[in-house]
């Protein structure tokens, strides 16, 4: 193509370098819908304005749609030459219509329109990841309420610690995915403003009606100042820090099924739909999917540093660095949007072993402190009382048995204040006791649930 074809190409005298071309090109071509509905809105407020003839903005538009049809119907093919998605939507609305499409770039610069369409495009996936990260959070109610009387142990350090129940393990998951999802919303809040109308940065000098167009396209207001509304890429640090953090929850839960599917701990079974075999081991089954969540976390990270390190030294306003910025809106959807519909399809999936579970969730001496609150019931200082249940786990240690099968008279030797029914402290007595907003105790969990699901 000459420069002349190009959208720009009156000052410039000879070609542009293919190697330009192609280091120069746009991550941006499945971002046509997005242009093209801001160009009908955009070019409807021209016509309404008077800024051009209603008649060239209503064959603007019909010649919109047509290419809007073409595009469906992967009918426009990609030339380099033409840089980007919305040179190319241009050049085949001139092939349509003719000259008037020459009227549809008035008070307009590619790039306001790029900043519109990234912000539709962030919008978009706030809401996919919203409803996605919503129906995952159904997925663990379900499965927190199943499970709100099933014991397991609580680890601290990684070390048994204190009974909990798989209900309300699960449901910390819950409440950092409300979290995330509620960070979406606020992404999506902060993001929706219109910056079409800021031109290439300093605005125009036609009588623009923006409200009209921020209203026509789904926008709460329009942007304040056109120099920051052209370069501003906050949303897209914004999206990828929700995305970054969403991944790294399920990195943590994928941490755990892995751990938990071991024959070490032997708390899960993989359903087969959800693992991988061995090449070369015959016996093995592999949690894959959750290595790969936590895997793929690594690269997503690596997007956020990305753009903030993209944007850390620009001067204001456009500069073409800013281009890179779809490709990790894309990355990073890629990864997250799979990512959260596989854990809701495989959550529900994996086989507990719940009796395992429960029998660990009294090993370890994970009822020690539970004893010690025995004692402190009975009025003793808890620190004292943490002294005496440190001696009788060294007992208990030392006759290679849990605190529950030393005898009465060990106890009693340790503190007056013990009764027989020290020995009645079990996991569920210890679960049942906390009952408290936030704990752990089977109606306790129930309530939780019922409280994150009236959330969404
Ligand atoms: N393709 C560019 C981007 O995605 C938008 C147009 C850039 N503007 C320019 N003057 N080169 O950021």
């Amino acid at each position: 193509m000459t420069e002349q074809g190009r959208t720009w190409g009156g000052r410039f005298a000879s070609g542009m370098d293919n190697l330009t071309e192609d280091y120069t090109a746009g991550a941006d071509r499945d971002l046509w819908p997005f242009d093209i509905a801001g160009s009908i809105v955009h070019a409807t407020m021209l016509g309404r304005q008077g800024i051009i003839p209603v008649d060239a903005a209503n064959q603007i538009v019909a010649g919109l749609e047509d290419v809007r049809g073409a595009f469906e119907r992967g009918e426009i093919a990609w030339k380099p030459e033409l840089e980007d998605i919305h040179t190319h939507i241009e050049v085949a609305l001139r092939e349509r219509i003719g000259a008037a499409a020459g009227m549809l770039h008035t008070a307009r610069s590619r790039n306001d329109q790029v900043a519109l369409m990234n912000r539709m495009l962030v919008r978009g996936l706030c809401d996919d990841a919203r409803s996605a990260l919503g129906n995952l959070i159904g997925v663990l109610c379900d499965l927190a309420e199943r499970h709100a009387s099933d014991p397991m142990p609580g680890y601290t350090h990684l070390q048994r610690a204190q009974p909990v129940t798989l209900g309300h393990h699960l449901l910390a998951y819950g409440e950092m995915l409300w979290r995330d999802r509620e960070r979406f919303a606020d992404c999506r809040r902060r993001l929706n403003v219109l910056p079409l109308g800021s031109g290439a940065l300093a605005a125009s000098p036609y009588p623009l009606d923006r409200e009209f167009v921020s209203g026509e396209l789904g926008f709460d207001g329009v942007t304040r100042n056109s120099l920051d509304a052209v370069s501003d890429r906050d949303f897209i640090a914004e999206f990828l820090a929700a995305c970054s953090l969403t991944q790294v929850h399920f990195s943590r839960l994928a941490e755990e099924i892995i751990v938990w599917s071991t024959a070490e701990f032997g708390f899960l079974r993989l359903p087969d739909g959800f693992a991988t075999g061995s090449s070369m081991m015959p016996q093995k089954k592999n949690a894959d999917v959750a290595e790969l969540a936590r895997g793929r976390t690594g690269r997503l990270l690596g997007e956020l540093i990305g753009i903030l390190t993209t944007l850390k030294g620009l001067p204001l306003s456009y500069n073409r660095d800013l281009q890179e910025d779809k490709l990790a809106v894309k990355n990073a959807a890629d990864v997250v949007l799979p990512t959260v519909a596989i854990f809701a399809a495989m959550l529900p999936a994996l086989e507990f072993n719940l009796p395992r579970m429960r029998e660990a969730a009294g090993g370890g001496f994970s009822l020690a402190t539970d004893v010690a609150d025995y004692l402190v019931l009975k009025g003793m200082p808890f620190r004292e009382a943490h002294g005496v249940v440190g001696g009788l786990v060294q007992e208990a240690e030392a006759r290679n048995c849990e605190l529950a099968d030393l005898p009465i008279d060990v106890y009693r030797a340790a503190s007056a204040l013990f009764e027989e029914d020290v020995l009645a402290v079990s996991v569920d007595s210890a679960l049942a006791a906390r009952d408290i907003p936030g704990g752990p105790a089977p109606q306790r969990v129930l309530q939780a649930s019922r409280e994150l699901r009236a959330l969404l």
